[in-house]
């Protein structure tokens, strides 16, 4: 791709004039002002660059470890949903390109391809996301329920929780080596131009086949419908103790943002935390995360591995959320984006871009390894002067 893409800006402004409107508003659009989805790119360019010169830098190892799987770089796959809207082969193009930069991907809950299709298409190592809900799953074991009792039991059935644990087992037998649990969604964030667009997801879609059922129109985006029929606001701390007694995977927990939250997520025996607001596409108004990382790595005191995602755009940003104590970062828009432009070479290109920055910032830094990235490489808080 010479003529292609130079940064990763650049391939969202490509994917913009491949894509349908309303779903390149779906995936990049934030919740409400989406004053936090600027905030989450803006804050990184508010931190500097302390670099050490006269280091030897003549071999730079990015290589790192998370939950003991090995990992070219520390930079992961964020799991985003629907992901045909961008790209025919989807997930599983998603699946091969990461696996190609030997990096993880996490699958997300709300695929359009089976998490057997996924595993199928590459052996490489996949955390899988759980949202504590039922889902398109639910709808296809509870079809039964559907045609033969009341719409309020379908729904009951519909929201049981055994459908996460069936989710487990299929991912353990799988190959899935971790779950990753997502807590900030309790309800769906107002993404007001889905509900401009009344955004809807193609009727080919395995997501379809759950909003065909029209569970509750609103006269919104069809997504919101989808999302407040299905998502479990009872979610709490305990549950996360039930899914612990019930999967040997590592459980990290996706979507904390602060220094109380993370001590609870540690206590509650979890073996990672990302720092994670969704990309701005709940709560508005949250502090973008490269913000708070440094409260919740704090609070978290090493006892398990803090990851970061929302904004991640350059190699620069990858080192800063390093050097304040992240071990490893995600990102989520971006890689749609290169499935848009070209599907797995898209996507293989935005990661290799990704580590091919990193690389050379931490060569111009000084910092020939991981652990060579410290606190003092940064300054937080730089205002012009
Ligand atoms: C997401 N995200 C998300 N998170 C999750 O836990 N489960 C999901 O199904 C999805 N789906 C999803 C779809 C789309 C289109 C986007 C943009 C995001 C959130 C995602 O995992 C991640 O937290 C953010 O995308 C990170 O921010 P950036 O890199 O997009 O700025």
């Amino acid at each position: 791709m010479e003529d292609g893409p130079v940064n990763l800006r650049e391939f969202q402004e490509l994917a913009k004039r491949n894509l349908p409107k309303m779903y390149y508003d779906y995936f990049s659009g934030g919740a409400e002002d989406q004053f936090t989805l600027r905030e989450n790119v803006e804050a990184f360019q508010r931190i500097m660059l302390r670099p050490r010169i006269l280091v030897d830098v003549s071999k730079i190892d990015m290589s790192t470890t998370l939950l003991g799987y090995n990992m070219s770089s520390p930079i992961l796959v964020a799991p985003t949903g629907s992901q045909q809207l961008a790209h025919p082969q989807g997930e599983l193009a998603t699946a091969r390109a990461a696996a190609a930069c030997n990096t993880i991907m996490v699958l997300s809950f709300a695929s359009n391809y089976s998490l057997e299709d996924v595993a199928s298409t590459c052996s490489a190592v996949r955390f899988y996301q759980l949202y504590v809900r039922s889902g398109f799953d639910a709808f296809c074991l509870c079809f039964h329920c559907f045609i033969t009792c009341s719409f309020e039991q379908f729904l009951q059935v519909f929201k049981r929780r055994d459908v996460s644990a069936a989710l487990l087992q299929r991912a353990e037998r799988n190959g899935y080596k971790a779950i990753v649990v997502t807590v900030d969604t309790p309800r769906l964030g107002r993404r007001e131009a889905d509900i401009k667009n009344k955004m809807i997801m193609p009727r080919n879609s395995n997501l379809e086949g759950l909003i065909s059922v029209d569970v509750n129109p609103t006269g919104g985006s069809k997504l919101e419908a989808f999302a407040s029929e299905t998502l479990d606001p009872s979610l709490s701390w305990k549950d996360i103790e039930w899914l612990k007694s019930i999967t040997k995977l590592p459980i990290m927990v996706k979507g904390i943002i602060t220094a109380e939250d993370a001590r609870k997520a540690v206590d509650a025996g979890v073996s990672g935390i990302v720092v994670s607001n969704h990309g701005a596409r709940q709560l508005d108004y949250t502090p973008p995360t490269i913000s708070v990382l440094d409260e919740v790595v704090k609070a978290v005191s090493g006892a398990v591995p803090v990851l970061l995602d929302g904004g991640v755009r350059r190699g620069t940003d990858v080192f800063k959320a390093l050097a304040l104590g992240a071990k490893a970062v995600m990102i989520g828009r971006p890689v749609v984006y290169g499935l848009a432009v070209k599907g797995e070479h898209g996507v293989r290109s935005v990661i290799k871009m990704l580590q091919n920055e990193l690389e050379l910032t931490m060569a111009l830094a000084g910092c020939p390894t991981l652990r060579d990235i410290t606190r003092n490489h940064v300054m937080i808080n730089y205002e012009r002067p």
